[in-house]
């Protein structure tokens, strides 16, 4: 059996009751590394509170040599750990049909991802439209794919979650053209580097899909001791220290409630502006009246 099991997001004891029996009678665990981490544990941690042995896998790993994870999964119990829910942003779908096509049994325990714990923040999951990555910009390579997605979003009035780049295991360009496996520190992307790559691309498209002013909403450590949540525009997050990671942002959509903003009070501080803001916002956006289509002068 293959068990793909969401570990939570912060804590080694916040994986459910079933997934940590699945563990303990696993042959093999995998750790996925590189698409989240556990703020709260480490493998070390993990290997004490499961008492078995964890193995950290990499992208190249999952990527490339999932039959090493497969091994024997048709008669031993494999277990493979990502940091949220499996299903949550990152699907590892080819792990998944590889597992299949060797008639490996797959069983899924779920927990709580980012995807949802992010309405901690007083915002309605229900109001949310896609969700897009942002990627580290390099010299020469700054994607902006996010934009078209965002403005569909604000279009209709749906917040937008943005999940932030994450690079682990990386080699420098030098160190890949020499072939040198030696792998540059890991980084993670703060709230004021998202806030200033989503406004350069703001000023290079001019498409209005978000301003300035346009308010939203920085979430840290989601769920683990440090958690933080900072309401405010997005060139005042190009100022935040937003610190230690992981990292999310919310652009709000227009449909916000008024319960929402009584929520992101809390978080917020100078909500007076915060609520100007919101409702120029609403303005700017505010949908044309709806014309119902003529009626068809042949229909009886
Ligand atoms: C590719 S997603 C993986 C999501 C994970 N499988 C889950 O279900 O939560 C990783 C990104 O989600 C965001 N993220 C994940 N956990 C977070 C947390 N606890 N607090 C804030 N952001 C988080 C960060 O932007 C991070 O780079």
């Amino acid at each position: 059996m293959l068990y793909l099991i969401g570990l939570g997001l912060s804590y080694a004891d916040d994986i459910t009751v079933r997934g940590l029996n699945a563990v303990k009678k696993c042959k093999r665990v995998y750790l996925e590394a590189y698409t989240s981490i556990l703020m709260a544990a480490d493998k070390e941690s993990l290997e004490e509170f499961y008492g078995r042995e964890v193995i950290l896998a990499d992208r190249e790993l999952v990527e490339s040599g999932s039959d090493i994870i497969l091994e024997n999964a048709q008669e031993d119990d494999v277990a493979f750990l990502v940091v949220g829910d499996p299903f949550g942003a990152t699907t590892h779908t080819d792990l998944i049909i590889r597992a299949r096509e060797l008639n490996i049994p797959i069983e899924t325990i779920h927990n709580a991802s980012v995807m949802n714990a992010v309405g901690a923040c007083g915002l309605q999951l229900y109001n949310f439209g896609q969700t897009v990555s942002l990627v580290f910009f390099t010299e020469n390579w700054r994607p902006d794919s996010f934009y078209n997605k965002i403005l569909e979003n604000r279009k209709i009035g749906l917040h937008t979650l943005v999940l932030l780049d994450i690079k682990v295991k990386e080699q420098s360009i030098e160190n890949m053209a020499r072939g040198r496996l030696i792998y540059e520190p890991p980084r993670y992307m703060s709230i004021e580097t998202a806030a200033e790559q989503l406004l350069e691309i703001e000023e290079k498209r001019q498409e209005q899909c978000y301003t300035e002013n346009t308010p939203a909403v920085a979430i840290s450590r989601l769920g683990s001791p440090a958690q933080t949540i900072k309401a405010a525009t997005l060139k005042e997050l190009t100022q935040y220290e937003s610190g230690e990671p992981l990292h999310s942002l919310i652009i709000l959509g227009r449909q916000v409630h008024d319960l929402e903003l009584d929520y992101l009070q809390a978080f917020c501080e100078n909500i007076d502006q915060y609520k100007q803001f919101v409702r120029e916002d609403q303005e700017f956006f505010k949908p044309p009246p709806y014309v119902p289509p003529e009626e068809d002068e042949f229909s009886d």
